[in-house]
C-alpha cells in the first residue's frame, strides 16, 4: 500500500467507494474571437469520505473545476458522475436536486446574503422545506445545532456584515451543511483569512465533513493546508499533474 492509499483509508471507513468522477473534463472559454482553453482533460476519481486538495497556480482553472463538479458549469466536454449518474445528462430539474441535496459549496468569498440574518442564511439552502410548516422547527433546530457547532449560536441574529471574515466562514461552513450533503465543496475558504483565523475555521471544516463522514474536496493555494488532506493533486497547464 502506498503512502496515499494509507491516509485514504485512514480517512474513511468506505474510501475505495468512488462517488464522484470526472473523465476528460475541457472547458473552453470563448471572450470575443478568443478562445481559452482552461481545463484540456481532467480525469479523476474522488473516493466517499475521503479529503482531496486541488491546487494550482492563479489561472489554473481550480475554481473552474469545482463549479463543473458541483453541477455550476457545464464542461465543454467530458462527464462528470455522481454515483453512476452522469450530472450534465441529468434534466434541469434533477441537477438542481443533485446541487442543492448531494453538494455543500464554500466559497472564498463567503456570498452571505445581507439582508437575512445568520441563521437565515444557514436556512437558505431548505427554504423549498421550509413551505412544509411541520418541517420549519426542524430546520430551524438544525441551523441552529450546526451555527453553535462552528461557535456562532449566540450570532444567529446578526447580520453578516457585524461578523468577522473567520466568523463569516463559518457561518457559510454552516450553510454548506444544512442539506447534509455528500460531498463538500470548499474554493478556498480560508484565502481571506489571517493564518490563525484560518486554522481554525478549516478545524471547523474538517469536524464537520471529515468527522461525519463526508467527502471533502478542497482547493488551496497552501502546502500547509493541503497537506491536512488525504490526497493533493495539482493542475498544471488544464490537467491533472502526475
Ligand atoms: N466565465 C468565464 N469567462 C471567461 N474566462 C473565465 C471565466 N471563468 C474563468 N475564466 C478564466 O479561466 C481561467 C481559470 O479560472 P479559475 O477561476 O478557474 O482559476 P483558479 O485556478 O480558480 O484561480 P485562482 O487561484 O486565482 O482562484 C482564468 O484565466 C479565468 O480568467
Ligand atoms: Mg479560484
Amino acid at each position: 500500500m502506498n503512502e496515499n492509499d494509507a491516509m485514504l483509508y485512514r480517512n474513511g471507513d468506505d474510501s475505495r467507494h468512488v462517488i464522484l468522477q470526472s473523465r476528460n473534463v475541457c472547458k473552453e472559454f470563448r471572450i470575443g474571437e478568443n478562445r481559452l482553453q482552461v481545463l484540456k482533460g481532467i480525469s479523476l476519481d474522488v473516493f466517499k469520505g475521503e479529503t482531496l486538495s486541488l491546487m494550482g497556480v492563479s489561472g489554473a482553472g481550480k475554481s473552474t473545476l469545482l463549479n463543473i463538479l458541483g453541477g455550476l458549469d457545464r464542461p465543454t466536454e467530458g462527464s462528470v458522475v455522481f454515483e453512476g449518474i452522469d450530472v450534465y445528462r441529468m434534466s434541469q430539474f434533477q441537477r438542481n436536486e443533485y446541487r442543492a441535496s448531494r453538494i455543500g459549496f464554500i466559497f472564498q468569498a463567503y456570498f452571505l446574503l445581507p439582508e437575512l440574518d445568520v441563521l437565515e442564511n444557514v436556512l437558505l439552502p431548505a427554504m423549498r422545506q421550509l413551505r412544509w410548516i411541520s418541517r420549519a422547527s426542524y430546520y430551524r433546530e438544525r441551523a441552529f445545532e450546526l451555527l453553535n457547532r462552528v461557535g456562532l449560536g449566540e450570532r444567529a441574529g446578526h447580520r453578516p456584515s457585524e461578523l468577522s471574515g473567520g466568523e463569516q466562514q463559518r457561518a457559510a461552513i454552516a450553510r454548506s451543511l444544512m442539506n447534509k450533503p455528500d460531498i463538500v465543496l470548499a474554493d478556498e475558504p480560508t484565502g481571506n483569512l489571517d493564518s490563525k483565523t484560518g486554522e481554525q475555521v478549516l478545524q471547523y471544516l474538517f469536524d464537520l465533513t471529515v468527522g461525519e463522514g463526508r467527502t471533502l474536496v478542497l482547493v488551496t493555494h497552501n502546502e500547509a493546508i493541503a497537506s491536512m488532506c488525504g490526497r493533493n493533486l495539482h493542475i498544471v497547464d488544464g490537467r491533472i499533474d502526475g
